[in-house]
């Protein structure tokens, strides 16, 4: 078992924006009363991606919120390895999926990558990229594998080109999620190419919510073309 500890440095201080603290309250409302603390995991999540990491001063400030002695929120910030207990890469924080599905199928060698070119360590930020890198366990996409994660993103059906040119994109900017070989979603190679079954709309729910929330910050109407 490996042991989870808080960063020895930490920030002075750590609030919700304004937008985050509305949304913090929305959250703990849905609870019965004395139940606010069942809020715990939501608020962890949105203060990291609020600072890219979980901080001493969130996790009190969290617990402040929800009634809760620190030491209750910290047991779930240390338990859940989503939670990254030191800062990441501010540009990508890259989860590789290193289990016997996606091993299978290639990810050692995206780990070789995530070596040479971001760090020889886990979680350790590269000054140059502003990436990060871990390996994960079982992300449940297998039939999809290689895959990694980033933030609530999936890039699947990697190859070694493939996930060089994507951390080059990720440098740039954020690129599409999805299937690196345009699947549809976990269907056989060309399936909708060669069967008469057809699909109204050429993205899957995941990658269409990613567009539509990349194009509102744009404030640009999303236009996902239909396939007939
Ligand atoms: S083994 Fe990699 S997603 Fe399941």
């Amino acid at each position: 078992m490996i042991i989870r500890r808080i960063d020895k440095h930490q920030p002075k201080a750590f609030e919700f924006s304004r937008a985050n603290l509305i949304w913090a309250k929305k959250q703990i409302s849905k609870y019965p009363k004395d139940r606010e603390q069942s809020a715990v995991i939501p608020l962890l999540y949105r203060a990291q991606e609020q600072e890219g990491w979980i901080s001493k001063p969130a996790i009190e400030f969290i617990a402040k919120m929800l009634k809760m002695a620190p030491i209750r929120v910290y047991e779930v910030a240390s338990f859940y390895f989503m939670f990254h207990l030191s800062p990441v890469g501010k540009k990508a924080h890259i989860q590789v999926c290193g289990t016997t599905p996606c091993m299978l199928r290639g990810s050692e060698k995206l780990i070789e990558i995530c070596k040479q070119r971001i760090s020889k360590n886990q979680k350790e930020p590269c000054s140059k990229s502003n990436l990060s890198w871990e390996e994960v366990e079982c992300i449940g996409a297998c039939s999809n594998s290689p895959v990694i994660q980033i933030g609530s993103d999936y890039y699947e059906d990697l190859s070694e080109e493939s996930f060089s040119n994507l951390l080059d994109d990720l440098i740039e900017g954020h690129p599409e999620p999805g299937s690196q070989k345009k699947r549809f979603s976990s269907e056989p190679e060309g399936f909708f190419n060669s069967s008469k079954v057809k699909i109204e709309e050429n993205k899957n729910a995941s990658v269409k919510l990613f567009l539509e929330t990349s194009l509102r910050k744009k404030n640009k109407h999303v236009n996902v073309r239909k396939v007939k």
